[in-house]
């Protein structure tokens, strides 16, 4: 069987170096930003999770959930990527569960929230499903062109 594993990186700070290049190969951006957001990474939100191989020798997926400003009980899924070599193996799906999971019983959420340019196809395969844009920042800024006009699918899930 496989040794696939899923942690939250702050009980493996040894990952975060290898997790900050995983996400910066898809979306570079400068590493000192990168290891600030995994740095934030705790049992509340934000939560950096990752999936491993090999006894947590490998970092081979990641995802971050943040919270959204003025909606308890729930989280936004953000900057989830697998490793360009194993995609398309099932552990993109492996690792949304798995947050799933973790957002129903540890943090207790009740429905998570995320945005995408291209991949709403996969996302559909977990039934995720299309809604209205969601503010990250507040509900003054909801009508502020950059969202509603966003080339952004906005989708969400109750858990
Ligand atoms: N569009 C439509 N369907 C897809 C896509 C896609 N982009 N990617 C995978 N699928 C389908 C698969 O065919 C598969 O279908 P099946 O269950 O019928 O066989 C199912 O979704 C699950 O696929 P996995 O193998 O679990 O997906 P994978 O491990 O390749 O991970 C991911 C998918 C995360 C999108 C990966 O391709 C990736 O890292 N892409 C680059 C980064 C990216 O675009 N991330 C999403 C940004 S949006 C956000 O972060 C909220």
């Amino acid at each position: 069987g496989s040794s696939y594993n899923v942690v939250p990186i702050h009980k493996h700070p040894e990952l975060m170096s290898q997790c900050c290049r995983l996400i910066n190969s898809e979306w570079p951006r400068s590493e000192v930003a990168r290891m600030r957001s995994l740095e934030a990474s705790c049992d509340n939100l934000p939560t950096s999770l990752v999936l491993t191989k090999d006894f947590n020798q490998t970092v081979l997926a990641h995802l971050k959930l943040s919270p959204i400003p003025g909606r308890l009980n729930t989280c936004f899924i953000e900057s989830v990527v697998v490793d360009k070599f194993f995609r398309g193996q099932g552990l993109g799906k492996l690792i949304m569960r798995y947050a799933e999971d973790y957002c129903a019983d540890f943090l207790l959420l009740d429905c998570l929230y995320l945005s995408t340019i291209d991949s709403a196809g996969f996302y559909e395969k977990l039934l995720y499903e299309k809604c209205p844009p969601i503010s990250m920042y507040g509900s003054r800024n909801y009508h502020l062109p950059s969202l509603t006009n966003s080339r952004k699918t906005y989708m969400k899930k109750r858990i």
